[in-house]
């Protein structure tokens, strides 16, 4: 069966082309680039490229970059970066819908004596910027707010946000992961001090990120160890996994150069739509003015996640649900929940992340399957029967 993967928020494929550029860095040229021969050295030459084309894409300076493991270290090392530079400073600003990533981190420091602050989010998903500023104090050691949220695609808007935190003195970071390669990004203009992105969404391997740190932005490492990136992260280069970055980072430029997204959100748009104008008590998590081209997050209310998921799943179609299995209760996700969507709709939404290799037979073909799907779940659901008053 053919799989119809809507799932690029989660992971993507690795792109053809990235696979033939990091397989020599496999078996002929595994040298490592700190040595001092030439065999080394080659490598050396090519990680430079790579991190070139990782600066391009978000228009940084190479030397601005630092390779990481994945986003989460990124997320991690900004973070912990920040609150060990300004040892003085006990107060951290994020937001209610954040990745993981920050949130549990946020959690864990407040219970190292930090005071977090979790800024609310409207019913779209919009950020409280009222609640933003005036949370902001000479205490606060760093803001960090996502760029795109994983779940509902919803854009925060993260230039006007860094001028008003800088104007105050105050550390930036952006978590940038479900933002980069999707929509176009110059850190230069933005202020931001620190981003992190992430190798696996955007068709390179999994287990290698990066971190943009901008020139004369207090630092401390989080992998304390050799001399490789400048000091800033210690450890021998995964050098394979960069250079796929660095490739991935070329193509998503070329393709954001060629508008390639607005085919992506054109697909989007017609799954949505098709599916509200198809399907009665079909909504939209979040912004749709806002929002990364590629992510729709639909609501079916009165209807499990879970059982769509399986359903669509019988059928090649991957998707994800909007819920999180937390200590086996199947509990709405938290980005769901700080938007304040009913309990009847969270449990029921479903997003649908797409990527430049979807086609538009592969939308019709879903369009096809997940209306009578959900006719059938409700069907055998007590809360419609009851919702539609028999
Ligand atoms: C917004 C966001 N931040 C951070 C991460 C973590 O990235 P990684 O899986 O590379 O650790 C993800 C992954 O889903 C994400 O969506």
């Amino acid at each position: 069966m053919k799989v119809i993967y809507l799932d690029n928020n989660a992971t993507t494929m690795v792109a053809p082309e990235v696979l033939d550029a990091m397989l020599p860095y496999f078996s002929t040229h595994y040298g490592n680039p700190s040595s001092m021969h030439s065999f080394g050295g080659e490598v050396a030459g090519s990680i430079k490229t790579a991190r070139e084309n990782v600066a391009r894409l978000i228009g940084a300076q190479p030397e601005e970059i630092v390779f990481t493991s994945c986003g989460t270290e990124s997320d991690g090392t900004a973070i912990r970066a920040a609150i060990e530079s300004y040892p003085d400073k006990k107060h951290i600003v994020t937001s209610r819908v954040e990745h993981p990533a920050v949130k549990n981190l946020y959690e864990t420091l407040s219970k190292k004596g930090y005071r977090a602050t979790f800024v609310p989010v409207d019913h779209s998903g919009r950020l409280d910027m009222d609640y933003l500023y005036d949370s902001l104090s000479d205490d606060t050691a760093i803001v960090s707010l996502m760029w795109g949220n994983n779940e509902t695609g919803v854009i925060f808007p993260i230039e006007e946000i860094s001028r008003e935190v800088k104007s105050r003195g105050i550390l930036f970071h952006t978590d940038a992961v479900q933002a980069v390669g999707k929509i176009p990004i110059n850190i230069r203009e933005t202020g931001v001090d620190m981003l992190s992105l992430s190798g696996h969404k955007f068709h390179s391997p999994k287990g290698i990120g990066a971190l943009y740190i901008r020139k004369g932005t207090r630092f401390s490492p989080f992998m304390i160890g050799g001399h490789q990136e400048k000091g800033r992260r210690g450890g021998t280069e995964n050098t394979a996994s960069i250079i796929g970055l660095g490739k991935a980072a070329e193509l998503a430029a070329n393709h954001l150069k060629e508008n390639g997204y607005e085919r992506i959100s054109r697909l989007r748009d017609k799954l949505e739509q098709t599916l509200l104008d198809s399907v009665p008590s079909a909504m939209i998590n979040g912004d749709p003015a806002n929002r990364l081209p590629n992510t729709t997050s639909v609501a079916f209310e009165y209807v499990e996640g879970e059982a769509i998921l399986l359903m669509m799943n019988e059928h090649g179609i991957c998707a994800s649900s909007g819920s999180a299995c937390t200590s086996g209760s199947l509990e709405p996700s938290h980005v769901l929940r700080a938007m304040g969507v009913p309990f009847t709709a969270a449990h029921g939404s479903i997003r649908f992340s797409l990527s430049r290799y979807n086609t538009e037979d592969e939308i019709d073909l879903i369009l096809d399957k997940l209306p009578p799907i959900i006719e059938r779940l409700r069907e055998l659901s007590p809360f419609w029967k009851q919702a539609m008053g028999n």
